[in-house]
C-alpha cells in the first residue's frame, strides 16, 4: 500500500516536472522567437549576407530595416554606414541601394539623403555627378532650382556678400550670365499677358504688335494698349489733383522703332554703353504697349525728385510700377530710369510695390513656373 502510494507520488511529481519543463521550453521558444522577430523579417538572401559579414547577431538585436535589407541583398553593405542605413527611409525608386551607397560615399548623412530622395528623385544625377554639397541650406528657398545648382555654387564663390535668397534669385534671373547671351523667346500669344516679364533674358517675337493699341489724350500718335492707356489717363489725372504734372514722351514703340533707336545709340556711344540704357530690339517693354516714359516738363527727359517720389508712392494704385528704380541697376541690368513706368494691372502692381522688389525678382519668386 505504502509502496503504491509512493509510486503514485513519484509519478505525479514526474508528470508535474514534465509539464514544468515543457512549459519552460515552450516559453523559452516563444521568448526566443520574439527576440528574433526582426531577423525573421529579412529575406533569405539578406540573412545569408549578414552571416558572411558576421553581423547576423548585431542586426538581430535591432529593428527590421527595409533599407538595410535592400543594401544586403545588393551586397553593398558597409559596416561604417550601419547606423545610417537604419535612418534612411526606404524608397522604391530604381537603383535605390546603389544611389544611397553613392551618396553615403560622398559623405551625405541620412538626414540629407532622406531630403534628397524625397525632393530630387528625378534629378539625382545632378548630385551624383558632383562632390558633396550642403544641400539642406537651400531647404527653405522656394525658387531654388536644382538644375541651376552648379551656377548657384559658382555665383556664390564670386559673390560672398549675397544672402542665399539673393544668390538663387539672381542666378534664376540670369545675372551670372551676360545679358542677351541666353534668353527665352516668347510667342505672340504669351506676349499679350499683362504680367509678362521682358528683360535681357526674355525676348518678344520680332513681329509682335499688340492688337489693342489706342491713342493717349496728350498726343494721338502716342499709343498704349487700351487698358494701360485708360490707367495712364487716371494716373495723370490723379497726379494733377495733387499739382503734379506728368507728360508722356515715349509710349509704345514697335520692334522697328526700337531697332532704329538702339542702333543710333550704339553708333553714338558704342554697344557697351548703349546696352546700359537702351534695350535691344525685341527686348524692350515699349514693344508691349505697356510701358511709357514720362517727364515732369517738356524741357527735360527726366522727372524732378518730387515727381519721382510721387510715382514711387502712387503709380501702383493705377496699375503701374517704376520698372528701373534707383539702386537696382545690378538687377534690372539698366541704369536707373525714373521716367519709365510699366503697366501690370492694379493687383499685380500693388503686390510688386509692397514687395519692394524689382519686377525681375518678383517675377522669379512668385510668377515663374518651374
Ligand atoms: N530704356 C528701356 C530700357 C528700353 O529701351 O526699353
Ligand atoms: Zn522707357
Amino acid at each position: 500500500m505504502d509502496d503504491n502510494k509512493g509510486l503514485k507520488i513519484v509519478l505525479i511529481v514526474l508528470i508535474v516536472l514534465t509539464i514544468i519543463v515543457f512549459a519552460a521550453i515552450t516559453y523559452l521558444y516563444v521568448f526566443d522567437d520574439k527576440d528574433n522577430s526582426s531577423k525573421s523579417n529579412y529575406s533569405k538572401k539578406a540573412q545569408e549576407v549578414m552571416k558572411e559579414y558576421n553581423i547576423y547577431n548585431t542586426i538581430n538585436d535591432k529593428e527590421y530595416s527595409k533599407t538595410l535589407e535592400a543594401i544586403l541583398e545588393e551586397d553593398l553593405y558597409n559596416n561604417a554606414y550601419l547606423n545610417e542605413y537604419y535612418n534612411i527611409d526606404y524608397s522604391s525608386i530604381p537603383d535605390f541601394p546603389n544611389i544611397i551607397t553613392n551618396l553615403l560615399n560622398k559623405e551625405y548623412n541620412s538626414n540629407e539623403i532622406n531630403y534628397i530622395i524625397k525632393n530630387y528623385s528625378k534629378d539625382l544625377n545632378i548630385l551624383l555627378d558632383m562632390e558633396h554639397i550642403d544641400i539642406l541650406q537651400f531647404k527653405d528657398i522656394t525658387n531654388f532650382d536644382i538644375n541651376k545648382l552648379e551656377r548657384y555654387l559658382q555665383y556664390q564663390d564670386n559673390n560672398t556678400d549675397y544672402t542665399l535668397e539673393q544668390l538663387v534669385t539672381y542666378v534664376n534671373i540670369g545675372l551670372d550670365l551676360k545679358g542677351y547671351s541666353k534668353y527665352v523667346e516668347y510667342t505672340s500669344e504669351e506676349a499679350k499677358d499683362y504680367s509678362i516679364l521682358v528683360n535681357k533674358y526674355h525676348k518678344l517675337p520680332d513681329d509682335y504688335e499688340p492688337d489693342d493699341l489706342v491713342s493717349l489724350s496728350y498726343n494721338s500718335t502716342y499709343k498704349l494698349r487700351k487698358e494701360a492707356a485708360q490707367a495712364f489717363e487716371k494716373l495723370t489725372a490723379a497726379a494733377v489733383l495733387e499739382n503734379v504734372y506728368f507728360y508722356p514722351f515715349s509710349p509704345y514703340r514697335s520692334y522697328e522703332t526700337q531697332k532704329v533707336l538702339y542702333n543710333r545709340y550704339v553708333a553714338r556711344d558704342g554697344t557697351e554703353k548703349a546696352d546700359t540704357y537702351s534695350a535691344r530690339p525685341g527686348f524692350s517693354e515699349h514693344q508691349l504697349g505697356l510701358a511709357v516714359d514720362v517727364r515732369s516738363s517738356t524741357l527735360t527727359d527726366n522727372l524732378t525728385p518730387e515727381h519721382y517720389e510721387w510715382m514711387l508712392n502712387n503709380s501702383y494704385k493705377y496699375g503701374f510700377i517704376v520698372r528701373y528704380p534707383k539702386g537696382k541697376q545690378y538687377i534690372t541690368q539698366f541704369m536707373e530710369e525714373p521716367w519709365h513706368i510699366r503697366y501690370l494691372g492694379v493687383d499685380l502692381a500693388t503686390k510688386v510695390h509692397n514687395s519692394g522688389l524689382t519686377y525681375d525678382e518678383y517675377y522669379d519668386l512668385y510668377l515663374e513656373t518651374r
